[in-house]
């Protein structure tokens, strides 16, 4: 064995260990056969994808959440394409393992279905994404076997859906037989029309846990219990960088906005008290260049790269 190779083979075996482990709709349907519990969350950008990623995180959702989370929208509705492509291509840079799925945001396919399976396509073949999720019920199916039918692997996501914020507010949905019904039907809809996965969204428990057993594709719940086939929250809500109170179903397991708030405030006090940078934290002439600087009439000096 010659000792170029074993870098090689062990990049390569790193490699397919990679693929082998690489998260795919085929990975989603496995676990919920198993009853193991898919893990999802959203991220908008590079370091916080990667630091997803690299956690295990299975499915990693650009969602449209972005327009609240990170642009400072006061909902989603305004999200545009081009921005949802922006960042699905950020994300895309990071993550190796989990699934990645992006958004379409409103009005990306809601006009027509050439216009919906081109907006789609290009989340695919631009920004990397592997599947897009689009929001509705049974008014979706035809749309989702259209997209499925082009190979673009759709997420579903009834319940309550924040591109209908102005027709159903943010309320939990599901709470009527007839509500429950209506429910079912649009997800059993999704799941013929070959949607891979269906996010529930404000539901209540028993509801979720019905539609769950009913299907046999995944579902993945926000503030839908734990009976889903697995749960997604928006990774700004679980780590306290929202300016907003959490909805009831949100765990913060950090609370960044403090730390980050502490760490911004030292920084501004040791800048404002002469305190930073020390020179420790400084660059420094080879001493016989300071010196002929401390003199009169110093001659050129060379620029230390910073490094
Ligand atoms: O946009 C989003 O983040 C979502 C999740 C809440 C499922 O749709």
């Amino acid at each position: 064995m010659s000792l170029i190779q074993l870098p090689v083979r062990e990049a390569s075996a790193r490699a397919e260990k990679a693929v082998q482990e690489k998260i795919t709709a085929q990975t989603l349907l496995a676990k919920k056969q198993a009853r193991q519990p898919i893990t999802a969350l959203t991220a908008y950008d590079y370091p916080t994808a990667r630091l997803v990623d690299q956690a295990g995180i299975d499915l990693l959702l650009v969602g449209d959440s972005l327009g609240m989370a990170v642009l400072g929208y006061d909902s989603t509705l305004p999200v545009t394409l081009d921005e949802m492509l922006h960042h699905t291509r950020a994300v895309r840079r990071a993550v190796q393992r989990a699934l990645l799925v992006a958004d379409m945001p409103f009005g990306s396919y809601q006009v027509s279905t050439e216009q919906a399976v081109a907006n789609a396509l290009r989340f695919i073949k631009e920004a990397g994404a592997e599947a897009v999720k689009i929001e509705g019920g049974r008014n979706r199916a035809a749309l989702v076997s259209t997209l499925t039918q082009a190979e673009i692997a759709v997420v579903g996501h009834i319940g309550l859906t924040p591109q209908s914020v102005h027709r159903m507010g943010y309320r939990v949905q599901g709470r009527s037989i007839a509500a429950i019904d209506d429910l079912l039907s649009d997800a059993l809809a999704l799941e013929a029309a070959g949607a891979i996965a269906i996010v529930l969204e404000c539901v209540p428990r028993e509801v979720a846990a019905h539609i769950t057993a009913a299907l046999a594709i995944p579902t993945i719940g926000i503030g839908a219990g734990p009976e889903c086939d697995g749960q997604i929250l928006v990774f700004h809500d679980l780590v306290n960088l929202t300016n907003t109170t959490p909805a009831k179903f949100v765990r913060q397991y950090a609370d960044m906005g403090a730390l980050l708030t502490g760490a911004i405030a030292r920084y501004r006090d040791d800048v404002t008290a002469h305190n930073f940078p020390s020179d420790a934290e400084s660059y420094h002439l080879p001493a016989a260049i300071a010196d002929t600087l401390a003199a009169p009439f110093a001659t050129e000096v060379p620029l230390e790269r910073c490094k």
